[in-house]
C-alpha cells in the first residue's frame, strides 16, 4: 500500500462538485493529507451522506450546499469561512456538467446557457467571492477542473468544450493577476474517467460508445477518479510551490 504523504497538515480548503465522483475523491484526499476540507455541492442529500462516510473514516471535513453558479450561495459561504476560518488556503473548482452531447445545430440555447453558468460562470464567482480569503493565507493554491476538451476541439458538445476552453485561459490570467500575492492557479485536464458524467454520456451516445472511447486512449482504459485525486493535492501542497498557470494533462496519453 502506498503511504500518503501529509502535505497539508492544518490547511483550509473548498472543493466544489464534491458530493461524488472525481470532487468526492478530491475532499478524500485533500482531508487525508491533513487538511480540514470544506466540500460543496448542489446536491445536499448525497453531500451530507458523503460527510457522514468521510467523518467515519476519521477525516476532517464539512459540507456545504452551493450552487456555483449562483453569486449570493458564494457571498454567503465566503462569509462562513471568514467567520469560522479567517483565510482559505486551497480553492479546488471541480463542479461541472455535461449537459448534452449534441452538436450546436440539434442543441438548445438553454443548454448553452447552463453550461457556461455552471462551468464558466462559477470560476469567475469562486475568485471574486474567495481571492479575499485567499490573500490572507501563506499557502495559497487554486485548482481548476478543466478537461481534455478545454485544449483540444471535440466532435458535439459544443458548450462543454467553450466552457472548458474558458476554464484554461482564465486559469493562466488568475495566476497573472495573483502571483503578486502569492496566490498559485492552475489547471487539470482529465481525459475519460469513470463518474456518473462519463456513464451519462455512454449512456446518451449509445451501444459501443465506451468501447470505442477505451480504443481511442493509449493506455487502454478509463481512469478511476481517485486517480486524478493525488495530481490536485500534489499543485495545492507546497511541492508545486513555483507551479501557477500551468496545465496538467491526466489523460493516460489521449492528447499525446
Ligand atoms: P460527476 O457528474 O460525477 O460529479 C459532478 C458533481 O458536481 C456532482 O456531485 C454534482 O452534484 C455537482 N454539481 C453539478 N452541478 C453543480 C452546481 N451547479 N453547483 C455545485 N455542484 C454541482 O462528474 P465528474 O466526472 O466527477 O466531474 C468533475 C469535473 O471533472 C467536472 O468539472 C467535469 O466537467 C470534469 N471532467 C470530467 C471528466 C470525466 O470523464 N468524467 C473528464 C474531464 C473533466
Amino acid at each position: 500500500m502506498t503511504t500518503i504523504p501529509q502535505r497539508l497538515v492544518g490547511r483550509i480548503a473548498l472543493v466544489t462538485g464534491g458530493a461524488s465522483g472525481q470532487g468526492l475523491e478530491h475532499t478524500r484526499r485533500l482531508a487525508q493529507e491533513g487538511a480540514h476540507v470544506h466540500f460543496a455541492d448542489i446536491n445536499a442529500e448525497v453531500g451530507k451522506k458523503a460527510e457522514a462516510e468521510l467523518t467515519a473514516e476519521g477525516l476532517k471535513v464539512t459540507f456545504h450546499t452551493l450552487d456555483v453558479s449562483k453569486l449570493d450561495q458564494w457571498e454567503a459561504l465566503a462569509a462562513e469561512l471568514d467567520r469560522a476560518e479567517g483565510r482559505l488556503d486551497i480553492l479546488v473548482n471541480n463542479a461541472g456538467i455535461l449537459v448534452d452531447v449534441l452538436p450546436a445545430e440539434e442543441s438548445t440555447e438553454a443548454a448553452w446557457n447552463k453550461t457556461i453558468d455552471v462551468n464558466q460562470k462559477s470560476i469567475f464567482l469562486s475568485l471574486k467571492t474567495m481571492v479575499p480569503l485567499l490573500k490572507k493565507s501563506k499557502h495559497a493554491s487554486v485548482v481548476n477542473t478543466s478537461s481534455i476538451f478545454g485544449l483540444v476541439g471535440a466532435d458535439g458538445y459544443l458548450s462543454y468544450v467553450a466552457s472548458k476552453g474558458a476554464v484554461t485561459i482564465m486559469t493562466k490570467s488568475a495566476a497573472v493577476s495573483y502571483g503578486r500575492y502569492g496566490i498559485r492557479v492552475n489547471s487539470i485536464h482529465p481525459g475519460y474517467i469513470d463518474t456518473q458524467m462519463l456513464r451519462d454520456e455512454f449512456a446518451e451516445l449509445g451501444e459501443g460508445a465506451e468501447e470505442a472511447t477505451i480504443a481511442t486512449i493509449p493506455m487502454g482504459r478509463l481512469a478511476g477518479p481517485e486517480e486524478i485525486s493525488p495530481a490536485v493535492a500534489f499543485l495545492a501542497s507546497d511541492d508545486a510551490s513555483y507551479i501557477s498557470g500551468a496545465e496538467l494533462l491526466i489523460d493516460g496519453a489521449l492528447l499525446a
